[in-house]
């Protein structure tokens, strides 16, 4: 392994685990009112592009789609994970670096949205994190494509949402956070006509869904989320108009975490 890509792997173990859950799962006693938490909703578009498919979160997200009817096109790297997708009825699997503009442009070429979970952190031979390099080809393509619906995935962290960041965790991640940053202001900045959404999730874990995660623009949200989580609210954000043009924090106040001992719960964004 290279050196750089050691570091990267430490470095994101040693913020997984500032991160990560403690045992506890507080009781949603505050589960009060339907607009908090997450909830099924309808309809949405036909044919979404999806790049980050081939696992994680952008696995789910293509599941979530399935499961409502929506077709996916989804960019991966592997022959296998064309196999494992194309296998999924609705699932249109493109082999492609997202790295490679013309390539994600050709992919998401009759897609009428996008959702981008691109990351990992690592940088290419060429020294570019694709949490920079893919995600801004996703959003240039889309812009050039007429795809005016992109939801993006970042994380905690970045731009105004730095301060809810533990400085321990945020300095082993200020460079996959700047680049994804990076990403955002893309979108913020230059895409004024796209109904953009970014959602920034806090600490990843792989269980099943909690339903009780939420999204907030409060930008001091911190803690933990199921990946599981992630994905119904990226798909619920997609088709709600309320998340348009926002930036909103993912986490799962029932869950503890070292970054979120007390469960402090956010005020969450109000969906529909
Ligand atoms: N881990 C955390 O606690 C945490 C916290 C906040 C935010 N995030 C961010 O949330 C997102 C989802 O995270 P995750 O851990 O569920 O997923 P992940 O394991 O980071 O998956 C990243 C996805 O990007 C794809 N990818 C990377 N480089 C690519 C390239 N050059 N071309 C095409 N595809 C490429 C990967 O495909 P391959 O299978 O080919 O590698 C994979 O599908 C990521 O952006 C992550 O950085 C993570």
């Amino acid at each position: 392994m290279n050196p750089i890509r050691l570091f990267l792997t430490a470095a994101s173990l040693a913020a997984a685990a500032a991160f990560a859950p403690s045992k506890t799962v507080l009781r949603p006693a505050h589960q009060t009112s339907s607009a908090l938490y997450v909830q099924g909703q309808g309809d949405g578009y036909k044919k979404v592009f999806v790049a980050g498919g081939s696992k994680g979160v952008g696995r789910l997200v293509v599941d979530k789609l399935l499961s409502e009817g929506t077709d996916v096109v989804a960019l991966v790297r592997s022959d296998e994970k064309v196999e494992e997708l194309s296998a999924l009825e609705g699932v249109t699997a493109i082999k492609g670096d997202a790295a490679d503009y013309k390539t994600v442009e050709g992919a998401m070429d009759g897609c009428d949205a996008a959702i981008t979970t691109l990351g990992g952190g690592s940088q290419a031979e060429d020294g570019k994190f694709i949490d920079y390099t893919g995600n801004n080809n996703v959003i240039e393509a889309a812009g050039i494509l007429g795809v005016t619906r992109v939801i993006l995935l970042t994380s905690i962290g970045c731009g105004s949402s730095k301060e809810a960041t533990p400085p321990n965790v945020y300095e082993v991640l200020k460079d996959v956070l700047a680049q994804k940053e990076k990403a955002e202001n893309v979108l913020i900045k230059y895409y004024t006509n796209m109904n953009w959404t970014i959602v920034r999730p806090g600490g990843l874990v792989s269980e099943d869904a909690t339903g009780n995660a939420v999204l907030t623009e409060d930008t001091t949200a911190i803690g933990s989320i199921h990946r599981a989580d992630v994905a119904d609210l990226v798909v619920q954000a997609l088709s709600s108009k309320a998340t348009e043009k926002k930036i909103l924090s993912a986490i799962d106040p029932t869950i503890t975490s070292s970054a979120n001992t007390e469960g402090r719960v956010p005020e969450a964004f109000a969906l529909n």
